[in-house]
């Protein structure tokens, strides 16, 4: 992403965000609270694995991961190779940008396999509904 940002004039990035920001986003129904999870990544999702100190994903990312204010970006709907990449980042360290440092840990908590799980659950939440 950095060659491409660097590569942005000032105006060219006022412009391209101003359009990004009138583009509709995709509407995430939330799931009921209600719902059971029905595999590991789920689980860790809804829940969290706390005999590894890990928070469910949606206690900050808000019911269904649709997102919290400013603070808690929203993970339903967003591209599963996206999500998958923003927590390799964070695992390696590429990724330190996050104030607190929340999400550091728990990347680094999940195996590779959660990861991929995590990813494609909340991708697939755009949308879905579920009948309470
Ligand atoms: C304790 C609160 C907290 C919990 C629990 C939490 N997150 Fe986050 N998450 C954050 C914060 C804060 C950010 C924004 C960090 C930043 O700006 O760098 C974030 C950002 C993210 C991002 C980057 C989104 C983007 O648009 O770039 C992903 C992906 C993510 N979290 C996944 C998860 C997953 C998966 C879980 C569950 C395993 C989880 N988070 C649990 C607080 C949390």
């Amino acid at each position: 992403m950095q060659p491409l940002a660097k590569a942005l004039t000032e105006e060219e990035i006022v412009s391209v965000t101003r359009a990004l920001a009138a583009m509709p986003a995709p509407a995430a129904v939330p799931l009921h609270r209600s719902v059971m999870p029905v595999n590991t990544a789920q689980k860790i999702a809804l829940q969290g694995a706390w005999d590894r100190q890990i928070p469910a994903c949606v206690s900050c990312h808000g019911p269904a991961g649709v997102g919290v204010g400013e603070a808690f970006p929203p993970l339903a709907g967003q591209p599963a190779a996206y999500l998958v990449a923003q927590l390799n980042a964070w695992q390696s360290g590429a990724r330190h940008n996050d104030p607190n440092d929340l999400m550091g840990h728990i990347a680094k908590s999940l195996t590779a396999e959660e990861v991929q799980g995590v990813a494609a659950y909340f991708s697939s939440l755009s949308g879905q509904e579920v009948k309470p």
